[in-house]
């Protein structure tokens, strides 16, 4: 009997460019994206989904790419730390995150960023926390504080325990994009 085969060819597309690979079926997405295509911005901490190093995002939703399948990941749109930018111009949350010493080491740091650029995203939206008190659909988006903004960061350890600057940077980031929003709409 031939035996099942353990690799596949397949096509990722990565901060919007295709990169084609063979990966055996066991190779995860954080694998891949580290050991194959040197995007090693995306970093292995507990390699076990729950220290929130490896986040990035697929299709906008945040993953954590050391418990997702390369081979799981073909036909989505995946963007890593290393796309977040616009160019030469740092997204606002990575903005936010220097300005505000968001970190120390900055091992946690991508994961963080790429968690916070979706937490925002999420919030406008209207998507509850668990901290919400009000979850009715018509009741809308509850105030980004604090709370709410570390119970939506929660998937992300910093062992380093800057909580307090990721908390504001997240903050300032999302006052940043909800003050873009209001300008865009006025001047539509
Ligand atoms: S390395 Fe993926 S969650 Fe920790
Ligand atoms: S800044 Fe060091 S682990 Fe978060």
């Amino acid at each position: 009997m031939t035996p099942p085969t353990s690799s596949s060819t397949v096509t990722l597309n990565i901060n919007g460019e295709k990169h084609t690979l063979t990966v055996d079926h066991r190779t995860t997405l954080l694998d891949a994206l580290r050991d194959r295509l040197d995007l090693t911005g995306t970093k292995k901490g507990c390699d076990h989904g729950q220290c929130g190093a490896c986040t990035v995002l697929v299709d906008g939703r945040r993953t954590v790419s050391c418990l997702q399948l390369a081979v799981a990941s073909e036909g989505r749109e995946i963007t890593t730390v290393e796309g977040v930018a616009e160019g030469e111009r740092l997204h606002p949350v990575q903005q936010a995150f220097l300005d505000l010493d968001g970190f120390q080491c900055g091992y946690c740091t991508p994961g963080q960023i790429c968690s916070a650029v979706a937490v925002i995203e999420e919030h406008a939206a209207g998507w509850p926390s668990a901290v919400t008190a009000d979850v009715r659909p018509e009741a809308g988006p509850p105030p980004l504080n604090t709370e709410e903004i570390k119970e939506r960061m929660s998937g992300n350890l910093c062992r380093c325990g800057a909580y307090g600057q990721i908390a504001q940077a997240v903050a300032r980031a999302a006052a940043e994009a909800s003050t873009e929003k209001l300008t865009e709409e006025t001047t539509v």
